[in-house]
């Protein structure tokens, strides 16, 4: 069976001018039907260029170099920009960060609710809002006939993402595009939230792309998870199999920095920092930080290696057993 989405060798630059930022590099993952994929990795490592870049919303001086966004069976780089907005927020949506500053401050929100009714599915406005009340509640907003008329500013900031989710969903998109949406949130709050898109995906059958800098919001919901460090993916695989043995120096690193309360040991800081990524050197970008740093990987880039059924690794210094290569 073919993949919602597949994403291969999709590389993004920016041309500035301080030189060339190579901020995506030849990223590859898929995501499968019905299923959470996490993206996770430090501040800068390129989730949010990888996210823009799947919707093709990278401005100049950005652009992708290389690459095919392979979705329902069409490539998406390949597309027209008519075509493309087809796809942009009805069969693809996106739930960014700081939703109150997404929302359209001068409308109330169930009026934005609505509109998306009225403008992807042909509802009248009476229609349009029967289903938007039925789409706040859905996400979990109490007295949502009062909650449609009110405005952003009325609403916390635990509600405005819920209401961000309801317009995300109201396309019945088969692909919800995440982006840290829980990052500057209450932590009660947050796991609410996560409960939620969880929860979404499960009724809606939607696959969902979440992107976070925090390992412990993927151990929380994801099935599979990609790591992502400086523009490339280093490791990728079943949540479980890479909680249960990463293999990835770096994502070892990132296993030990989440905070555990029923651990006495301390939480480690990851050493370093991201590599600058203009013009980064040859090879593996994490050997200035890496323990188990060998020759080899100033030298080549490491390919992904399977490393079980369901996890790969890109590097020379991971052991890997003799686990048949993906065909
Ligand atoms: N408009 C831009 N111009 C130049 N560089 C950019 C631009 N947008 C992003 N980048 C670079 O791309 C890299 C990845 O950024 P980003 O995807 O936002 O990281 P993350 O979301 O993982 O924190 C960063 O090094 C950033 O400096
Ligand atoms: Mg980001």
């Amino acid at each position: 069976m073919t993949d919602l989405l597949e994403v291969r060798d999709l590389t993004v630059h920016f041309d500035t001018e301080a030189g060339l930022v190579e901020a995506v590099d030849g990223v590859t993952f898929n995501v499968r039907s019905g299923e959470i994929l996490g993206v996770v990795g430090e501040s800068g490592s390129g989730k949010s260029v990888t996210a823009l870049a799947l919707l093709r919303l990278i401005r100049p001086p950005g652009r992708i170099v290389q690459g095919a966004v392979r979705f329902e069976g069409t490539d998406l780089v390949g597309l027209s920009e008519d075509e493309m907005r087809a796809v942009r927020g009805t069969r693809i949506a996106m739930v960014f960060q700081s939703p109150r500053t997404a929302l359209n401050p001068v409308l109330t929100v169930g009026r934005q609710i609505s509109r998306l009714f009225e403008l992807h599915q042909g509802a009248s406005r009476a229609e349009g809002r029967t289903r938007t009340i039925g789409m706040l509640k859905l996400v979990g907003i109490s007295e949502p006939e009062r909650r449609a008329r009110q405005y952003a500013h009325q609403l916390s900031g635990g509600m405005c993402q819920r209401v961000m989710i309801a317009m995300a969903l109201a396309t019945s998109p088969r692909l919800l595009l995440a982006d840290e949406p829980t990052t500057g949130l209450d932590v009660s709050i947050a796991a609410q939230i996560l409960e939620l898109l969880r929860d979404l995906g499960r009724r809606t059958g939607a696959s969902i792309l979440l992107i976070t800098h925090d390992l412990g919001v993927v151990a929380e919901v994801c099935d599979r998870v990609a790591v992502m460090h400086a523009g490339q993916i280093v490791e990728v695989g079943a949540v479980r199999a890479i909680f249960a043995r990463p293999l990835h120096p770096y994502t070892q690193a990132l296993v030990r920095s989440i905070p555990r309360i029923d651990r006495d040991v301390t939480m480690e800081p990851i050493p370093g920092m991201v590599p600058s990524l203009l013009a980064p050197p040859p090879g593996c970008r994490y050997a200035d930080r890496c323990p188990r740093v060998l020759d080899v990987c100033r030298r080549d880039r490491p390919a992904p290696r399977a490393a079980a059924p369901d996890q790969e690794v890109a590097c020379h210094a991971a052991e890997v057993e003799d686990a048949p290569a993906r065909g």
